[in-house]
């Protein structure tokens, strides 16, 4: 197991992903059609395909030349605003692109799959959701999620492939040496707040302020994006020595509610932002914290960065760093 293929390697995770593959001595592979990545975020030592997971014709070639044996597949649409107005779009790139990566796969050298889910496939108001918990996407991300989830499933069940679902909580943070983190704004918490702090008079908003929660706001379970590296790593290395498939959780298994986030921003940042109480949005769910006891047995994980003060300041150093 040495030559890693990362699909969306330009974008935040897979940037993550590659930076640590890398100082472990693997051999990377980005492919990456650049509609969301960027170029500044793609490791000069992966080799890199400008090209979309769709075009059967040239992935399969990389994977034939290069002998992958493992896929790490990110590349996807993740705006959850926009899926709601584009369904088509987000099926075609996250379900059809899936679907394309799993034929392309089959009798090559790969011998193993990770995928990145999100916790946005399950339904909402269990709080602290199992693996097998009802999933009932609210978002057409997360049903477009849900359903490549299953072609893989169906794709794999009786090949030689093994596979991986990682199903993430919210991913925060940037990587330890501050080169690799988040550029897109998708309209998420951490990213909202750090560019926030960085303005003059800054303006958060707040999506709902009557959910069931101590203080009203949403409850999430954010896990910082190195500790998420670490997962790939560790689950890629167990389902190879195994020959086994997984589906995991992937949190740290602690809710925060978006008013506690806010607090530490204004604590760390010392910015007095002032909050703007929208609307909920129809996507979002009320709370939800993920049960990772299987991810723990799994990998005998233990997480490292779960500590929010260290979340936010790595949110914020990264944010500054790309605002110079
Ligand atoms: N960021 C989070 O909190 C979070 C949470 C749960 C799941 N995920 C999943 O993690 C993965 C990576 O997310 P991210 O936050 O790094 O997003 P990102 O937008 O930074 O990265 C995704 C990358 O995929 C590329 N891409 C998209 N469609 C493509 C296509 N058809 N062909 C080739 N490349 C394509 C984009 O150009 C981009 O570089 C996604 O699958 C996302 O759904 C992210």
């Amino acid at each position: 197991m040495r030559n890693i293929l990362v699909t969306g390697g330009a974008g935040y995770i897979g940037s993550n992903i590659t930076e640590m593959l890398l100082s472990q001595k693997y051999n990377v592979f980005i492919v990456d059609n650049l509609s969301k990545g960027y170029r500044k975020l793609i490791n000069k030592k992966a080799k890199f395909y400008k090209t979309d997971i769709n075009k059967s014709g040239k992935i399969k070639k990389i994977i034939n030349q290069n002998k992958i044996d493992s896929v790490i597949h990110l590349a996807a649409l993740l705006d959850v605003n926009e899926s709601e107005k584009k369904p088509k779009k987000y099926f075609k790139n996250n379900v059809l692109g899936t679907e394309n990566i799993l034929k392309v796969c089959k009798n090559t050298s790969v011998k193993n799959f990770i995928f990145s889910s999100t916790a946005a496939v399950y339904k909402d108001g269990v709080y602290k959701v199992k693996e097998n918990s009802p999933t009932k996407p609210k978002s057409i991300y997360g049903k477009a999620k849900l359903k490549a989830e299953k072609k893989i499933i169906q794709f794999l069940k009786n090949s030689k492939i093994n596979y991986a679902i990682l199903r993430y909580f919210n991913v925060c943070g940037a990587s330890k040496s501050n080169r690799y983190g988040q550029i897109n704004s998708y309209d998420l918490l951490f990213k909202n707040l750090a560019k926030a702090a960085l303005k003059k008079k800054p303006i958060v908003n707040i999506y709902g302020n009557d959910y069931k929660t101590k203080d009203g706001t949403c409850i999430r379970d954010f896990i910082h994006v190195t500790d998420i590296s670490d997962i790939h790593i560790k689950v890629l290395k167990k389902i190879n020595f195994l020959n086994k498939s997984v589906l995991l959780n992937c949190g740290y298994g602690k809710g925060l509610t978006v008013m506690q986030v806010v607090k530490e921003f204004k604590k760390v940042s010392k910015k007095n932002m002032k909050i703007d109480i929208q609307s909920r949005r129809k996507a979002d769910l009320g709370k939800i914290v993920a049960d990772n006891r299987r991810l723990r047995k799994f990998i005998k994980w233990k997480p490292k960065y779960n500590n929010l003060k260290f979340m936010v300041k790595s949110s914020l150093m990264w944010e500054k760093k790309i605002n110079n």
